[in-house]
């Protein structure tokens, strides 16, 4: 049945092998990112089989159904309301407020438990975090008062959201923030979290600052590629995940439509260039199960458009027959949605 997701899981072991190895070899341990791929448990599996250090999600229910003997971690800065959820699921977890954190705190006491926290700081992305320039020493005095709550380190995350790219300067002010609180307080943060896999150029080029000692990552184990300026990462692979998608309709038809133009299924106005008659192919895969925007097709075809059924591309004239497959190897966003899509079919490869 198609659509279909191939998994290999070998080239996914492979990427967690060679980057882990990497970033062993620089001193720094690794969370391994499985939201894109909603923890699924065979390639919780393999990830069992490999170094990393610890398994992150930003959803609760995923981090409830992973079985793994490493410590798991909340990613997405927890809900208030799932405070339980988040003691009971993970031991440690990402955090911003101070009034969840209390409320962490309140929970671990019920359960008898200590629950660590990765203080976050926004250095300039506008994502989550406490503001750098704001004064955080009283945050971090009330989270030292509590007793259930462990202060285990601090982080950052840049590039997800304001597109900041890491750098010596923006990674120095978490240095400045490591510095003043292990001062102010006496005390020695255990984990500096600096940053995704767009801080991965960084360490390939053994400029990642030595007071950064984990690294959170989630595509550049899946797809091979780091995150800054979006590259593929020499002896990594770029295809462990791959769509394979069927022709429905084939046909020459012209490139472009024929009566007056307003809206797509979309609401958006849509440009057409006048190329001709062309073959159209229409595969039987649509926004339902991901947006064509992320899929990257065989060189030889250009994707035209879809709508929520139908993916349309323009192919070589007589290469490809009814019935026939196209693979499309995917960006981030594309196997975000084929893994979230409750019709994709996933088939895996050993
Ligand atoms: C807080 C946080 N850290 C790390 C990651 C991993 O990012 P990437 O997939 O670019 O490695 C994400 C995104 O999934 C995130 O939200």
């Amino acid at each position: 049945m198609k659509p279909k997701l191939h998994v290999y899981l070998k080239k996914y072991k492979e990427n967690i092998e060679y980057l882990t190895h990497l970033t062993k070899m620089y001193g720094l341990s690794v969370m391994l990112v499985s939201k894109v791929f909603c923890a699924d448990e065979r390639l919780i599996e393999v990830v069992n089989k490999t170094d990393v250090d610890m398994i992150a999600d930003s959803k609760i229910s995923n981090l409830e159904k992973i079985q793994t003997s490493k410590p798991k971690v909340l990613l997405r800065i927890p809900q208030k309301t799932e405070a339980l959820d988040v003691v009971k699921y993970a031991e440690i977890s990402l955090n911003s407020e101070i009034e969840v954190i209390k409320e962490l705190n309140e929970k671990a006491r019920c359960l008898f438990k200590k629950h660590k926290i990765i203080l976050m700081f926004d250095l300039g992305d506008l994502r989550e975090g406490i503001y750098y320039t704001f004064d955080y020493i009283p945050i971090v005095k009330d989270i030292l008062a509590l007793e259930h709550i462990e202060l285990y380190g601090i982080g950052t995350n840049l590039t997800c959201y304001g597109g900041v790219i890491p750098s010596t300067e923006t990674l120095h002010k978490l240095k400045d923030i490591k510095d003043k609180i292990e001062q102010t307080f006496s005390i020695k943060l255990e984990l500096i979290s600096g940053g995704n896999s767009s801080a991965l150029p960084m360490l390939f080029k053994e400029e990642l600052p030595n007071f950064i000692n984990n690294l959170r990552i989630g595509e550049a184990f899946v797809l091979g590629r780091e995150t800054a300026y979006g590259t593929a990462i020499p002896n990594m692979h770029e295809d462990a995940f791959v769509l394979e998608a069927e022709i429905i309709e084939l046909k020459d038809k012209p490139s472009y439509p024929e009566g007056e133009l307003g809206m797509d299924a979309f609401g958006q106005k849509v440009s057409f260039i006048d190329q001709g008659m062309i073959t159209r192919a229409i595969l039987g895969i649509g926004r339902q199960e991901v947006d064509c925007k992320h899929l990257i097709p065989p060189s030889d075809c250009e994707i035209l458009g879809c709508s929520s059924d139908h993916l349309i591309l323009s192919v070589p004239k007589d290469k490809y027959h009814i019935g026939d497959s196209i693979m499309f190897k995917l960006t981030y966003g594309g196997l975000l949605s084929l893994m979230t899509s409750p019709y994709m079919r996933r088939e895996y490869h050993e």
